[in-house]
This record gives C-alpha cells, sequence and structure tokens, in this order.
C-alpha cells in the first residue's frame, strides 16, 4: 500500500494516459487533470504552438511548475506528457505526491495509436519508428524508476484497459496521507 494523495499517470504518448486517467478518475470519483490540456489553458496556446515559438526547454520549464502546482491538491487522477519524467524534480515530486502507474506500450501500438496524429511536436517530420525508439531508450528507465506500478496498456480497448487498471489501483493504492 502506498499513502500517496493522487494517482499520476506516466508513459509515453499514445500509451493513453489521457482516455484511461479519464475513465479511472470517473470511477473513483477523483478530479482528472491533463497536465497537457492545462497547460494549453494556462498558456492560451497549444503544445505545438509553444514548441515551436518558444523551444522544447521553455515548455518543459512550464511542464514542470505546472505539475508542481498541479500536485500540491489532492484527490486527483493526473495525466502527465510523457516527457515530463525528463525533470528530476518532476521525478521526485511524482513520487512524493503520487502512486505512480507507468502505462506501457510497444513501439507498433504506439505508431497504430499515433497514426493519424498532427499535434505532438516530437512526431514532426522524419521517421516516427526511429524517433519514438530513441525516446523511449532515454524514457523507459526513467518511467520504470517512478512506478509504483507497471502496467501494458497497449492491446486492450480503453474501457477494459481502465476497468482493469482500476482493479489493480483500488488494491495497492491507499488514498491518503500527504507528504
Ligand atoms: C510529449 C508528449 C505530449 C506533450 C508534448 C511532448 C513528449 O504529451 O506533452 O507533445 O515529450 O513525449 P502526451 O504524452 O500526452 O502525448
Amino acid at each position: 500500500m502506498n499513502p500517496a494523495p493522487n494517482l499520476v499517470l506516466v508513459g509515453p504518448m499514445g500509451s493513453g494516459k489521457s482516455s484511461i486517467g479519464k475513465r479511472i478518475a470517473q470511477r473513483l470519483a477523483l478530479q482528472f487533470v491533463d497536465l497537457d490540456a492545462r497547460l494549453e489553458e494556462v498558456a492560451g496556446a497549444r503544445v505545438a504552438t509553444l514548441f515551436e515559438l518558444e523551444g522544447e526547454a521553455a515548455f518543459r520549464r512550464r511542464e514542470q511548475q505546472l505539475l508542481e502546482e498541479v500536485l500540491r491538491s489532492e484527490d486527483q487522477v493526473v495525466a502527465t506528457g510523457g516527457g515530463a519524467v525528463l525533470s528530476a524534480s518532476s521525478r521526485e515530486r511524482v513520487s512524493e505526491r503520487g502512486f505512480v502507474v507507468y502505462l506501457k506500450i510497444d513501439i507498433p501500438q504506439q505508431l497504430h495509436r499515433l497514426a493519424r496524429d498532427t499535434q505532438r511536436p516530437l512526431l514532426a517530420g522524419g521517421d516516427r519508428r526511429a524517433k519514438l525508439e530513441s525516446l523511449a531508450a532515454v524514457r523507459n528507465p526513467l518511467y520504470e524508476s517512478v512506478a509504483d506500478l507497471s502496467f501494458e496498456s497497449g492491446g486492450l480497448p480503453v474501457g477494459s484497459a481502465a476497468a482493469r487498471l482500476c482493479a489493480l489501483v483500488q488494491a495497492q493504492w491507499q488514498r491518503g496521507a500527504a507528504t
């Protein structure tokens, strides 16, 4: 049992953090926060536009700051962006303030799910498979390092994935005690 005040979902693009997270929040009667959507609201611009105008480093600073703010609250399911774990301080914070679920997906499933995506700047242009592979090489160990629970989210319809994950989370996450 991990007594954390929030449920935090980490994992690569297309792993279902937003779609599964929304359903889990409903099932557990928690507030759902999609970090990218919140960031777009606060910044008044799309993620892709922020990357283009300000660059990735500035986006990462916004992302880290917002995650820190969001995690001050409790009783939320927080879907992070795929790159949020790149920040050491965010990794520390999600571990302190969240029961962390790593949604795992393999590259072919990711390519399939993201096939029609035009909104993710890190996928723009070039060889998508190679891009996803190089992101995975850097990030998968970071997802692993913060995970209280890992869950294979590929290959399952969103509703079934959410139902299964919800049962696992309920068995392992004891909501409460803030640190
Ligand atoms: C990113 C993932 C995106 C978004 C941005 C950068 C990444 O979020 O934050 O495009 O670095 O992997 P999703 O994981 O929700 O697609």
